[in-house]
């Protein structure tokens, strides 16, 4: 059976390409669904690709990717800087986890510099918009191809 990768996205994101494109880019969040699902196939891989605006239901996500998945890349958008309930759901989890943002989050607001998500991260892709997902995607491969 394939391997299945969960990509969780936080609040805000399901409004990409028409929020700031002048920070987030003209790409929608469809679009990064496609890109990535073409991604995992060269992999061997599947995605289960997610947007919630709700931080319990990210939650909920992570958990059940726990469960089901072998790896977890996550864009939790605004709950990067606030959410100590996703940072603990992500630390109880057994799997390897990439953090990603569309923007260099160490370029903007002061606030922005502190990710809580970064604590359970594997590694953290920043700063190259939509292809970050991919650039996630290709060492997800590579984290799962070692643990093998
Ligand atoms: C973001 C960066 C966050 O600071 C912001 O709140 C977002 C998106 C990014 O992908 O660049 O909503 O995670």
């Amino acid at each position: 059976m394939s391997q299945i990768v969960y990509i969780l996205n936080g609040p805000n994101l399901n409004l990409l390409g028409s929020r700031e494109p002048e920070v987030y880019g003209r790409t929608t969040l469809n679009d990064i669904e496609s890109s990535c699902t073409e991604a995992a196939e060269k992999h061997g891989f599947l995605v289960d690709f997610r947007q919630s605006n709700e931080e319990g239901t990210l939650v909920d996500w992570i958990q059940e990717a726990g469960q089901k998945a072998s790896g977890l890349i996550v864009n939790a958008a605004g709950y990067t800087h606030t959410s100590v309930a996703i940072m603990d759901a992500l630390l109880a989890s057994p799997l390897p986890i990439i953090e990603v943002h569309l923007s260099n989050i160490y370029k903007r607001e002061e606030f922005r510099h502190h990710s809580y998500i970064s604590r359970a991260a594997q590694g953290v892709v920043c700063g190259f918009g939509a292809l970050g997902y991919v650039l996630a995607l290709d060492a997800m491969a590579s984290l799962l191809k070692s643990e093998r």
